[in-house]
């Protein structure tokens, strides 16, 4: 099998390699600092809601009262999915993995939009609203027939966040939990050329239509080096079980070279901006419920592994303690991450249909040279 060790030319992992400009979103890996449409995402964080942030990826300007309004409403009034797909929901087998089923239903969804094949500009703004309105309804009702409940119908007078965690388990949520699901909504919407965002933009590039290009983004940000490290941290999390296990698992982890979920960033070496304040986010929600176990690890583990391997930890680490406290199942760690980046796949992919060339590289062939076909029965 090829190493692809030495190969001349060849950037493994397409490491440092620019595959398109973009307007959405500026990420500064040495500085640790991410800006959307030259906003910094602490101030987005602190004066923005979701709505605004999808707003400004889409539209490359913070809305104005009436554009809010009028973008909120249209994400209010898309939220209901087809009968069909619920019924679908309830075919899926028990314990279906939560990222396998989202990528089952998006491609679903495809199906009962008449709008899914065009590529047409119009009708591609469109089709990103009701993506970016329904995703959270999917996760919710396949969340809860996966749990034996029936799906719950979204509200139109609530906010993105705060109709999603309704959805889930049917009670308004307060508004300190409907807005740190916000905050996070927004910190997960858009992160430049990652692995999803770039599979989604090759699905485009061949001028698919936009919910395979979606799809493709799902399937992706699904593994474990990617979005699903939010669920792994959980799972790691628990694993260890206890405050006092954390030095002597992590020492031994490390030195047997076992990679932590939720530490490390290809790009920021100094530090994700968006731990940092899913970090604090954490250490509130954690205060206000009372229950601290998750997050006094967390912080714990965060400093074993900074001090072992000098990594810091990223925008999945903290988030899984906080989504704890916000009762939410590790499961449905990696699904809320889509729901937020369904917002900065669409700009990207509005972006990538409006000035397309399609994604074609080499790969250097390091196999058998040019032989012979043997003869058969020799
Ligand atoms: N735990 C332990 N060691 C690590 C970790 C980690 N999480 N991340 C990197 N390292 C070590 C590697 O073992 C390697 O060490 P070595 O040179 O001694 O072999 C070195 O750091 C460089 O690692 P690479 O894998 O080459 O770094 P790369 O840029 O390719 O990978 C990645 C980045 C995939 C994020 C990596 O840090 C990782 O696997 N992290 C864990 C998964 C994770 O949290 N992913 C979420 C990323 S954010 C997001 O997608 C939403």
């Amino acid at each position: 099998m090829a190493s692809g060790g030495d190969v001349p030319g060849l950037i493994r992992g397409l490491e440092g390699i620019i595959a398109a400009p973009t307007a959405i979103c500026e990420l500064d890996g040495i500085n640790g600092r991410l800006l959307y449409g030259g906003y910094d995402i602490a101030d987005l964080a602190e004066h923005a809601t979701f709505e605004d942030v999808v707003y400004l990826l889409w539209n490359g300007e913070l809305p104005t009262a009436d554009q809010r309004a009028a973008l909120s409403g249209s994400l209010a009034d898309q939220r209901a999915i087809p009968d069909q797909l619920v019924q679908s929901l309830r075919l899926y087998p028990r314990g279906a993995n939560s990222m396998a089923a989202l990528r089952a239903a998006i491609a679903q969804l495809g199906l009962y939009d008449a709008e899914s094949e065009s590529i047409d500009t119009v009708a591609l703004r469109r089709i990103g609203m009701r993506l970016t309105a329904q995703l959270p309804t999917i996760v919710a009702a396949n969340q809860r027939i996966q749990e034996g409940r029936d799906p719950i119908s979204p509200r139109r007078d609530l906010g993105h966040a705060a109709n999603f965690l309704y959805m889930l388990s049917g009670r308004e949520p307060s508004e300190g939990d409907a807005r740190a699901l916000d905050v996070s909504l927004i910190l997960y919407a858009e992160h430049e050329m990652n692995a999803s965002s770039f599979a989604a933009r090759v699905a485009a590039s061949t001028l698919s239509d936009i919910y395979s290009a979606v799809t493709a983004g799902v399937a992706t940000i699904k593994g474990p080096l990617h979005g699903g490290a939010g669920e792994a941290v959980m799972r790691t999390l628990e694993e260890i079980g206890t405050v006092e296990n954390v030095e002597p698992f992590a020492t031994a982890a490390l030195a047997a070279k076992r990679r932590f979920m939720g530490f490390g960033h290809r790009v920021y070496k100094n530090g994700d901006p968006r731990a940092v304040i899913l970090r604090a986010m954490a250490d509130e929600a954690t205060q206000r419920t009372g229950d601290r176990k998750w997050f006094d690890m967390s912080v714990a583990l965060h400093g074993v592994v900074y001090r072992e391997k000098k990594l810091h930890p990223n925008v999945d680490f903290y988030s899984a303690s906080l989504f704890a406290a916000l009762g939410i199942p590790a499961e449905l760690n990696v699904p809320i991450i889509t729901i937020a980046r369904i917002a900065g796949w669409t700009a990207q992919l509005f972006e990538q249909y409006a000035d397309n060339r399609i994604f074609r590289p080499r790969a250097a062939y390091v196999g058998p040279a040019p032989r012979a076909f043997p003869r058969r029965g020799q």
